[in-house]
């Protein structure tokens, strides 16, 4: 059950294809432009990317466990990261059903992040091995035989929170009759609402396409609004350990290094990871400081403390290591000790406000400095900006939710397993 090695991602185009029930798919991984999946209908084909090997590898003839579950990853976090953690701890692959923007829009607003963002951010964690791009928002009995039909699905995994339909009964009755369902706990600490909260709250009545710039933000409200916040998140070491791939660099190993704030983590760090993980044979990513964030961005930045960027970037499928606080400039040093190879950093990154010194400086001189193509758009900042624009609906949407939440830590009791 354990992450199988990712060394097939790097194998030409034998990624690309993937013989899945009686049909050959060929889906580029996340190199999925939004017209292959744009006609709605159309797609209820799983986008498979799993290498042939790792399918090959029956242990003893046995079938391996499959296991399924939805979401709909707005704002993808780490507690999403985490619960497809522990979905696949229970099963050997994980189909993962991700629900519609139209669904979505029907029953809780418009989606921050479009399908081919979520999509992205979905397939890019280590634990996914296949997504279903047209999940229902509420499981139904029909899709439920459809997963295990067609899908060849074992068993559906939900969190602990209760899930009911409109009529008020559970969802996953029909599941939990046949024995097919079990339940994972649910991480303490974040949700998309606790998120889209500290956005509003930090970024709130400033304009945040200017302000990262500017000295008009408030930090002292903003950081105790921060604060609140942020009360349920406990970062463990354990966690740390059950998102790391525990392996070092392999012999005559090429190791790549990439560092940034990757706050708010989105599909356009999933893609330049991916770019900077062809480079080499090993990904080495520096994680920059809440200081540091906060004095290039911005005293309202970062969104996410240093230890949920770091748990963010280590369930990306092509990070292979993370330092946990990095400098903000790349010393001969650190060259040395990591053996570095190639220093890289992507052209959409955001701009610095103290740009007196140049952090890829000694890099630079060494000649082992790449700047890469950011093939995608998306900054931190303009998902931020996305949520602002939709403010009211954001705020509307949010206090419901955050009721629901507050009553859900209220009631919440000891729930054993990780
Ligand atoms: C350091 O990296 C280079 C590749 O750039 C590799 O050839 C060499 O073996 C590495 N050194 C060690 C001690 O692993």
């Amino acid at each position: 059950m354990d992450y199988e090695g990712n060394s097939w991602i790097w194998d030409g185009v034998s990624y690309s294809s993937h013989l899945f029930g009686g049909l050959m798919l060929t889906a580029a991984l996340l190199g999925l432009s939004s017209s292959y999946f744009g006609g709605i209908g159309v797609p209820s084909l799983p986008y498979s990317w799993s290498g042939l090997g790792v399918f090959d590898k029956k242990r003893g003839g046995k079938r391996r466990v499959r296991v399924y579950m939805d979401g709909c990853f707005d704002l993808m976090h780490y507690g999403h990261a985490n619960a497809l953690r522990q979905a696949k701890s229970l099963g050997d692959e994980l189909i993962v059903g991700l629900v519609s923007d139209e669904e979505i829009l029907a029953n809780k607003g418009p989606p921050v992040l479009s399908m081919e963002e979520r999509l992205a951010l979905v397939s890019g964690l280590k634990w996914v091995d296949e997504v279903i791009p047209d999940a229902p928002y509420a499981i139904t009995e029909q899709f439920m035989n459809r997963l295990f039909h067609e899908y060849k699905v074992d068993y559906i995994i939900h969190g602990d929170d209760p899930c009911l339909l409109p009529d008020g009964t559970d969802a996953y009755a029909v599941a939990k009759k046949a024995g097919r369902y079990k339940q994972i706990k649910r991480t303490e600490g974040v949700s998309s609402t606790d998120i889209v909260g500290r956005i509003l709250s930090s970024l709130g009545d400033t304009k945040v396409c200017k302000d990262y710039n500017g000295a008009d933000a408030r930090p002292e409200e903003g950081s105790q609004l921060k604060g609140a916040h942020l009360a349920h998140f406990l970062p463990t070491s354990r966690r740390i350990v059950q998102f790391s791939n525990g392996k070092g660099p392999g012999p005559n190993a090429r190791i790549v290094y990439i560092d940034g704030a990757f706050d708010l983590f989105h599909a356009g760090h999933v893609e330049i990871l991916k770019r900077a993980r062809q480079l080499g044979d090993f990904l080495l990513v520096g994680v920059h400081t809440d200081e540091t964030v906060s004095e290039h961005r911005g005293s309202h930045y970062p969104i996410m403390q240093l230890h949920e960027r770091s748990l963010s970037v280590l369930a990306c499928r092509f990070v292979d290591e993370v330092i946990i606080g990095a400098p903000w400039e790349i010393t001969s040093d650190m060259i040395t000790t990591f053996n570095i190879s190639l220093v890289v950093h992507g052209t959409v990154a955001e701009k610095s406000q103290n740009c007196d010194i140049d952090p890829y400086k000694v890099p630079k001189t060494k000649g082992i400095f790449r700047i890469l193509d950011s093939p995608k758009e998306v900054t931190t900042t303009s998902v931020a900006q996305r949520i602002m624009a939709n403010h009211e609906a954001y705020k509307k949407r949010n206090a419901k939710k955050a009721t629901s939440e507050k009553k859900y830590y209220e009631e919440k009791k000891y729930v054993s397993g990780d």
